[in-house]
């Protein structure tokens, strides 16, 4: 069947969840693509809280005009407990149908996908994935949109604090987001030279914190940064400070916690042209009857994974990537 003879005509578009840098880039691949096979696109506002309210309107090619490199999300997005209420979702239905809305590319992360497989398992509407979260916490992907940017902010931040760390002789905990995933901070570390990295996926006890550290102080190391991963819990580099502040003291003490400010920022090249490619691939997803699943890219290939399978939890983290931080942190 060619994409053009689908029976969609209207296809839904919206962000969910944490916003990512990139998510405007992938909206705009999603409306551009709709345009080139003359189906319309439609978007929601607000996730699922605005398909519940009823906020959605047609979208044209210069609605996306001039955001391709702009943080955050014109759509807007929203954690919605509604959308887990029966009523909710029934809601969200009638709006869609009202707005003669036949197809949805939802974009956003794992709430956003567990939503979608609850709505088209009660419903009958195509909805495909796009993978949008700083996290790259999802299987079926190699990144989701919005991490390399995160990640190269993450760096930056870090660059900037060893300035003053080495100046002070100071140990900095640098805390990054990532909900219950270490690869932010993973890759951070490694980019910034950090002396240790906490991640959920392999914990270090704080003995071995301290080895590392003193080991670092007897070779006259001006300064030691450990990033942190927040790991499921934002503020836990506070603990980890005090603690390990009561066994080793030959440097003074801080924290940074970078927090929301690795969502904002315009997305680097890496994020655009991911954004722009699983946007494509999106629709002609869609166009191809393809539905419940996440669109991601794996070795440079377009791949679709169930919204089930695409939610369970990353659990190999690159090992490959944690060895290296290992020979390098000396
Ligand atoms: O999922 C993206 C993320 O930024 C996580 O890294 C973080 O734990 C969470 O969202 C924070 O969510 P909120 O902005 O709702 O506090």
């Amino acid at each position: 069947m060619s994409f053009a003879s689908s029976p969609l005509e209207r296809i839904g578009v919206f962000t969910s969840g944490g916003d990512a840098p990139g998510m405007n880039a992938a909206v705009r691949a999603v409306v551009r693509t709709c345009l080139y096979y003359q189906k319309q696109s439609v978007g929601i506002f607000r996730g699922y809280d605005g398909m519940i309210a009823g906020d959605i309107k047609d979208l044209s090619s210069r609605s996306v005009s001039n955001i391709i490199q702009r943080g955050g999300t014109i759509l807007k997005s929203a954690r919605s407990l509604e959308f887990k209420t029966k009523e909710g979702r029934r809601q969200a239905y009638e709006n869609l149908k009202s707005a003669g809305v036949d197809a949805l590319v939802a974009i956003g992360g794992d709430g956003t996908f567990r939503g979608a497989t609850l709505f088209s398992s009660e419903y009958d509407i195509p909805v495909v994935g796009i993978p949008g979260t700083i996290d790259n916490d999802l299987n079926g992907t190699d990144y989701t949109i919005g991490y390399d940017t995160a990640v190269n902010t993450a760096a930056q931040a870090i660059d900037k604090v060893r300035d003053t760390a080495s100046s002070h002789n100071r140990l900095f905990f640098i805390e990054v987001m990532g909900r219950d995933s270490g690869q932010i901070a993973l890759r951070a570390s490694i980019a910034a030279g950090a002396e240790a990295t906490m991640i959920p996926e392999q914990p270090m006890d704080i003995d071995e914190l301290v080895r590392i550290l003193e080991s670092g102080a007897e070779r006259k190391k001006s300064s030691s940064l450990v990033v942190v991963a927040e790991g499921g819990k934002p503020g836990r580099s506070i603990d980890i400070a005090r603690e390990v502040n009561e066994r080793f003291s030959y440097y003074d003490t801080k924290v940074t916690i970078l927090g929301h400010l690795l969502r904002g920022g315009s997305p680097t090249v890496a994020d655009r042209v991911l954004a722009s490619r699983l946007g494509v691939a999106a629709v002609e997803g869609l166009l191809n009857n393809i539905s419940g699943q996440m669109v991601g890219i794996v070795n440079n290939q377009i791949k679709f994974t169930p919204f089930g399978q695409a939610t369970t939890q990353h659990d190999e983290l690159e090992k490959e990537m944690l060895r290296i931080a290992t020979i390098l942190s000396v």
